[in-house]
């Protein structure tokens, strides 16, 4: 141990146990991107610090409140409180009966949309009372033998759930879901027991629900921590009705917004390509996304899927709305790796610092108090990196699926990716400019 602490500040030993941190981030280039990015706040100081920063997350109720005053579009996105009476206070009481129909809730930290079929989810449950939701789903379905741990669902008769976002800073919950069906589960056992330590589901998104009102959410949070086995139902029903207008001519202008959404894609695509924009990011990130993200040309295509109904129309718009959610997850788990590195690297050094045998796993409270600090710092700067990147895989994403039509959504997805592109251009045009 004694040797291990002697090197402990030197690089190439860090380098070998997180390969990671060599990764030197370019600080010139993170500069031109915040001298572009609007309202560059303090983070830090408006969320209290009790977060886990070290998660980089946009599921924030204050952070979708503040972008309503520089975004329309999240002035379609409503929280509910989980406790009931609250819910009634906020109006929508019309909606309680009419075609709503009682289902499990699950709330959680991520955004899904209605891609149906053509993607599978994976939702990996340990809390007791989503083990709880998904066994009785199962059995609901009579697809379940205890002997089983491989469990494929009838297609006909697949048990559902609706997934929903919640704010990590408020505990209230969006006001939009999805429903999830289950196609495949998987239980696993704590070693040579019958007790279920997990539940694997292979689920599909398959329509975006409005939640009317949540059934039992009176004292959810405490019930969670107790590790109960209750989970939450709600009241919900179908979101994302046919507009007034035509479909002929909704069609039509949808399909302009996909083929002006194509070009600028095309464009994110091609310069991801050549690596721009890649500071802040693990090597190679930005360029494999590149050669990765699907190609899209939908200007060109004159009689293909696209020129059909709002229909089809409708699923191309949520394949490259999942493509683009994917876009987005990919980034922010860049920035994560990195920031864990950092993280890491700083905690072993600080612990190194206080002598003695090194003990992994390190934990902040073992540290002291001004290293904790510098810890906290380095979470902030990177939440607010993330933030200020633009690439949000979850709030943006609510806005999405808040919005009353499939227009409204081709417009936001065509904002979002026009965005992307403005700000691979600044990049470029800093360079240029040097
Ligand atoms: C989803 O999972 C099911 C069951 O494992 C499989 O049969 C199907 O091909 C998968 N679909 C996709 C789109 O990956
Ligand atoms: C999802 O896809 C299945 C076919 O796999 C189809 O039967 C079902 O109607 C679709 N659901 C929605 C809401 O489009």
């Amino acid at each position: 141990m004694g040797s291990l602490s002697r090197c402990c500040n030197r690089r190439g030993w860090m380098a070998t146990l997180f390969p990671v941190l060599l990764v030197g981030m370019d600080a010139a280039t993170i500069a031109a991107l915040q001298a572009h990015m609007p309202s560059r706040q303090t983070f830090t100081a408006r969320y209290p610090s009790t977060l886990p920063m070290h998660s980089l997350t946009t599921c924030l109720e204050s952070l979708s409140l503040e972008r309503r005053n520089s975004m329309d579009q999240y002035r379609h996105v409503s929280w509910l409180d989980l406790s009931q009476q609250q819910a009634q206070q906020d109006g929508d009481l019309d909606d309680f009966d009419h075609d709503s129909i009682s289902m499990p809730l699950y709330p959680l930290g991520a955004v899904y949309l209605p891609t149906n079929h053509t993607v599978n989810h994976t939702l990996i449950n340990v809390e007791p009372q989503n083990i709880q939701m998904a066994q009785d789903l199962l059995h609901e379905a009579f697809v379940l033998d205890s002997k089983q741990h491989r469990i494929v669902t009838d297609p006909a008769n697949r048990p559902k759930f609706c997934v929903v976002l919640r704010a990590m800073d408020t505990g209230r919950i969006a006001s939009v879901g999805t429903v999830m069906s289950i196609v495949e589960a998987e239980k696993q056992f704590h070693y040579g027991t019958e007790d279920i330590a997990r539940i694997r589901l292979t689920c599909h998104a398959e329509q975006l629900m409005k939640i009317c009102h949540v059934e039992n959410g009176d004292g959810w949070s405490a019930k969670r921590l107790m590790k109960s086995q209750e989970y939450l139902r709600a009241s919900v029903r179908p979101f994302l009705l046919p507009t007034s207008k035509t479909a002929t001519e909704n069609a039509k202008n949808i399909q302009e917004q996909l083929s002006e959404l194509s070009k600028d894609w095309m464009t994110v695509k091609t310069m991801y390509q050549l690596d721009l924009g890649s500071g802040g990011f693990p090597p190679g990130t930005i360029s494999k996304l590149g050669d990765a993200i699907q190609e899209v040309n939908i200007g060109a295509r004159k009689d293909g899927i696209c020129q059909g109904s709002e229909d089809s129309l409708e699923k191309t718009f949520w394949t490259f709305a999942q493509e683009w959610q994917s876009v987005c997850y990919t980034l922010r788990q860049g920035q994560q790796s990195l920031l864990s590195a950092e993280r890491n690297e700083l905690m072993v050094e600080a612990a190194c610092a206080k002598g003695g045998p090194l003990k992994l796993p390190i934990h902040m409270e073992d540290l002291e108090p001004q290293d904790r600090q510098q810890i906290q710092r380095l979470e902030g700067k990177a939440q607010q990196r993330h933030i200020e990147l633009g690439m949000d895989p979850i709030l943006d994403f609510q806005a999405l699926i808040s919005l009353p039509n499939i227009q409204y959504c081709a417009e936001w997805l065509h904002f979002l990716v026009k965005r992307e592109r403005q700000r691979l251009e600044n990049i470029v045009a800093v360079q240029y400019s040097k």
